[in-house]
Formats: C-alpha cells, structure tokens, sequence
C-alpha cells in the first residue's frame, strides 16, 4: 500500500472530554499532506488539534437532520439546497481553531484528493481468491450458510477458489415460513452442494425460559459453533460470512474503539477464541453489503438470491422480544409471509432494503365475532439503509399495510393488533434486539 491519497477520521461513541478518549498523532497526519476529512468525533477531535474547543451537550440529537450548503458548488457541487443527513451525537463544536472555516460537513470531499486508489469489484474478487488459497491450502474448512446473502457469496466464493469445504444449512428453528425448502432449491441452482442439520429441539431447548437478547445471541452463537464441529468432525478451520457492520456493531476487537451494540452472532467468545488461533475464514469482513451483493454478481450468482432481503443468522429469536415460545414463532411466521407476500404482490420487495414482522408479547383487547379477545399485537417494520449502519423505515403505501393487517387479523389467530414500525436507525436498531 502506498502513501494514503485522502484521510477520513470517522465518528464514535467516546467524548474527547474522555480521558481514554482515542487521538491521532497529528503530525504524522499533516505530514502527509492529503486531504483529511473528520465526521463527528473526528471532526471535534481535529478542531481541538488546531486550537477549538468542543464542548458536551446535555442535548443529544438522534435521527434525520437537514445539511443546508451556503452553496452549491465546490465541496458541496451536486449536493441538494436541503439534504437528508442523520445525527448521533451529543458533543459539539464551540469554538474553530486557527485558519478553520464553516464551508461544508461533508459530500464530495473525496473530489479534493489528488490521487486515489479506485476500488473495482473484480479486483477484490482475484485479490480474496489468491488469498483464500494461500491461507486455506489443502486444510478442510466448514462453511456455515443459512441462505442469506453474505453466506452464499461466501460459499460459491470458497467453491470458486476451489477449497475443500463442507457447506452446513442449520435449522435452528427459527426460520421464516418454507425458508429451510427455498434455501436448499437456491443452493441447488447454484451449484454448490450443502448438508442440512436439523436441531430445532437443541436451539430451543437451549433457549427456553431466556429473554435477555445477549443471552439469546451468546447461546445461539455457540451452539452454531457446537453443531458446525460436531456434523464435520474433522474440520481445520470455519469460515462464516462477516461483514464489516457486524464487526463494528460488535465490538469484538479488543483494539476497537466502538461500542458494543450487539453481539452478532458470528462475534460470540467461542468464534474470537477460534480466530485468536487462525482458524477462522472471514474473507468479507472489509465489505459492506451493497460491495458483497457487487461481488456476488461478479461471481453469477442469481439476482434474485443477491437481492434477497438480509437475514439475521439468530432468525426470528431477535423478533421474538423475551423468552421464545414455539407459538410466538409460529405467529411470527405467518405474519411475515403475510407481508413479505403482500410486498411482492404490489412490486415493493426489491425497493426495501430488508422487511419483517415481529412479536410484541403484550397482550391487549380486542373485540372478535362480537367477543373478547386479549391477544399479542405484531409489528411490521419495512426499512431503507444502505450499510445497515442507518436505516429509514419506509413510506409504503396504505394499501399494502391495509391489505397486509386485514389478512393477519383476519388468518392468524393470537394477534388482534398490527402495528407499523416508524422509528429510525439511529436511535432504534433494524431488529427488536
Ligand atoms: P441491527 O438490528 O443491528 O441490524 O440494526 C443490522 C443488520 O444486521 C442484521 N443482523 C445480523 N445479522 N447476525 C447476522 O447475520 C446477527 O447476529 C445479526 N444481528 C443483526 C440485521 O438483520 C440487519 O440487516
């Protein structure tokens, strides 16, 4: 790697009132000559460099906010007079330091670097294949895939490279409705050959009577550890589909400097216990999503699989607020096929990033053929994001969330309330937990 062409200085959950609070060895940073750009704290912590002050707020600010430009042009040429930005923070700039300008936030500071590496898919690809080989060898790897996107790129990736491994589909029992039939047809239009092992009853019974959602996800992260080894009993190293939001979102590297939001299911102590060995394969862990459903193209697969909706590798227990019971999965099934369906059927699908329904496990009353009901209510969440770092919730049409409500309320029993979900991420998460 060469001299670097343009710094970013990115955001995080510390105060630079802290006094572990992380810093940049600012010499070093000039002595580059590039073009810096720092976004929330980096930005504070580079006005301090030159002699600001940044100042904690009781206030803190979540969620959409407007950039409104001096200008349309230079740093901000092609930028909207009003455009769509998203806070999350409390900290604040009071005063500039020497020779600081208010000019832009952010938008086209890249356009200011002299000389940038460009990034091609393709590039990347030959680059991962030389790597997995040289790394893999003749070593057996297990390949976990659930049919979600990351995994399957992942897996006709490793076939790509030519690598001994052995593809596990686990059903934990906690997949959408008919999800186990479409993943196994997927795998089989691909290609790519997979074992399934059936261990609902293990997951479950391991599960029951537990609501706290680390727990949930340290369990079923575990136990996805647990079923990989014992079904490949000779396997030398697991690969599994990480990608770069669920490595920050995680905060599993012990250098890391982010806050832990969730425990992602391949983040788990177990799975950092393996990778301090060298035994764990995560050949898209710099990737965002949008950059592995790219590479999964450039690999053929279908659009249809690159384009379905992500999935969560915990399945419907992060749907499923508090302790798991078959009945709520069950309900939770119904309703999202309900509306995943409805999406279909009126062209949403391939416009929403990702869809669902979930358990609210509180009871309310209702009225049903004249009698009391007291049921739990659902909640339906459409979002829009591009890395899953932030999403939106989407602005569906009515006649979707009518038509969607009226058959859950009508076909599945157990629910006599449907709720849509409008909160965005930040403050909320995409999942419930
Ligand atoms: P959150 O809820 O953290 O979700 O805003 C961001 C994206 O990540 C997915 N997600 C997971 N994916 N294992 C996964 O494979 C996990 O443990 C996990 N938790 C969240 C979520 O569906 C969304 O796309």
């Amino acid at each position: 790697m060469g001299e670097p062409g343009a710094i970013v200085l990115s955001g995080g959950p510390k105060s630079t009132s802290e006094a572990d609070a992380p810093d940049i060895n600012f010499e070093k940073l000039q002595a580059y000559g590039c073009p810096v750009l720092g976004v929330c704290y980096g930005m504070q912590l580079l006005n301090i460099k030159f002699g600001g002050t940044v100042e904690a707020s009781d206030r803190r600010e979540y969620g959409q906010a407007a950039l409104r430009p001096d200008s349309c042009s230079g740093l901000y040429e092609g930028v909207s007079a009003e455009s769509q930005v998203w806070m999350s923070h409390s900290d604040t700039v009071k005063t500039l330091g020497s020779d600081a300008k208010v000019l832009a936030s952010n938008h086209n500071f890249l356009l200011t670097a002299e000389s940038l590496q460009e990034f091609h898919i393709d590039d990347f690809k030959r680059e991962m294949l030389e790597g997995i080989r040289e790394t893999v060898g003749d070593k057996v790897v297990v390949c976990g895939v659930s049919g979600g996107v990351d995994s399957t790129v992942l897996a006709v990736l490793l076939k790509e490279a030519g690598v001994n491994m052995r593809a596990i589909f686990v059903d934990h029992g906690l997949l959408r409705k008919n999800e186990g039939e479409e993943v196994r047809n997927n795998f089989h239009r691909m290609g790519v050959e997979i074992e399934t092992v059936e261990c609902a009853d293990r997951f479950l019974g391991e599960l029951a009577g537990v609501s706290e959602p680390e727990k949930k996800r340290e369990i079923i992260g575990n136990l996805f550890i647990d079923v990989f080894w014992d079904s490949v009993g000779n396997a030398d190293m697991l690969a599994q589909g990480t990608l770069y939001p669920d490595v920050i979102e995680s905060a599993s590297n012990s250098k890391s400097k982010a806050s832990k939001i969730k425990t992602h299911h391949n983040r788990v102590d177990r799975i950092l216990e393996l990778q301090a060995q060298g035994k764990v394969l995560e050949p898209l862990a710099e990737l965002f999503k949008d950059e592995v459903r790219e590479l999964g193209i450039s690999l053929g697969i279908a659009p249809d699989i690159v384009g379905r909706h992500p999935f969560p590798g915990p399945g419907l227990a992060v749907r499923c607020p508090g302790a798991i019971e078959q009945k709520k999965l069950d309900i939770i099934r119904e309703c999202d096929a309900i509306f995943i369906g409805k999406l279909h059927e009126h062209g949403w699908y391939d416009k929403v990033w990702q869809a669902y329904a979930a358990l609210i496990p509180v009871k309310t009353v209702g009225v049903t053929g004249d009698e009391r009901s007291y049921e739990w209510a659902i909640s339906l969440r459409a979002v829009i994001s591009e890395d899953a770092m932030t999403a939106d919730w989407v602005e569906l049409p009515y006649e979707i969330l009518r038509e969607t409500s009226a058959r859950i309320l009508n076909e599945v029993s157990g629910i006599n309330r449907v709720l849509y979900d409008v909160s965005t991420k930040p403050p909320a998460s995409i999942e419930w937990e």
